[in-house]
């Protein structure tokens, strides 16, 4: 029922001539993928070019920015806007990632504000919450993603939250190697989704997609889709090697 979604977040990585080989290789060895829908998150300077190959090559690949400004124009020095990618046919973008927190001073407000300008402008933003090691060690974990959610989708209409992605991603697990285990990502997930449930209803918590991120790679992806809550994955670090990813993007065929 819920269409599984693998997507890699490049990151500060790839020129741009650079971000275009990754993607035609990556194309290549997806092909007659089934029912997966593919995303990659190139750095900004590459959504260009990348774009153009998608549609040059109509490959089966969509197009995801990795932040964005809510604002759609002005003097936002630096800034990027949803109608900007827009123009570019983006149709993801990703919200609110632990290290956008860390060194750029996001909030569970500005990332409230980008969900919304994404949603205005039909981006579908990929929400990303998880907690820190501390957190966790203080069996936090729960408090902590609830107050995430509970801020990053303040006032919005369940209608729009079901067409919305999160991204479960423990901070500790993000190009550590440690991976969190298949039963302790379900288990934050699961109670990810009654959250939604209850802030929103049930119907938009059975339908809302939910991935985990972290360290994912060929050899723990099996047992990642194998868990029932979690719908796909935000793969950093094995993304950026067009073999791995295409293998990890043929786990989700299999949940499929
Ligand atoms: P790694 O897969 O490199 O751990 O990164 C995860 C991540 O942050 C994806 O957004």
């Amino acid at each position: 029922m819920r269409t599984p979604l693998m997507a890699g977040n490049w990151k500060m990585n790839k020129t741009a001539g650079q971000a275009v080989h990754l993607v035609q290789d990556l194309a290549e060895l997806i092909k007659g993928v089934k029912d997966v829908e593919v995303v990659v998150c190139p750095p900004f300077t590459a959504l260009k070019s990348i774009s153009t190959v998608i549609e040059l090559d109509r490959l089966a690949i969509k197009l995801g920015a990795q932040d964005m400004y809510w604002e759609e124009k002005g003097a936002f020095t630096g800034e990027i806007s949803p109608i900007m990618l827009k123009d570019l046919r983006v149709d993801y973008v990703i919200v609110g990632h632990s290290e956008r927190r860390q060194y750029f001073g996001e909030t569970d407000e500005t990332v409230n504000k980008k969900v919304r300008s994404a949603l205005d402008h039909e981006l579908i933003p990929i929400v990303c919450v998880g907690e820190t090691l501390e957190e966790r060690e203080r069996e936090e974990t729960n408090i902590v993603v609830e107050k995430q959610i509970a801020g990053g989708l303040a006032g919005l209409d369940p209608f729009e939250v079901e067409k919305l992605v999160i991204a479960y991603e423990p901070i500790w697990a993000i190009g550590t190697g440690a991976t969190a285990t298949p039963e302790v990502a379900n288990d934050v997930i699961r109670h990810i989704r009654a959250i939604i449930g209850s802030q929103f209803t049930p119907p938009v918590a059975k339908r809302i997609r939910i991935l985990y991120g972290g360290s994912v790679t060929p050899e723990n992806i099996d047992d990642l889709m194998d868990e029932p809550d979690i719908d796909g994955v935000l793969v950093g670090g094995a993304s950026l090697d067009a073999e791995k990813f295409a293998r990890i993007v043929r786990f989700g065929e299999h949940q499929a």
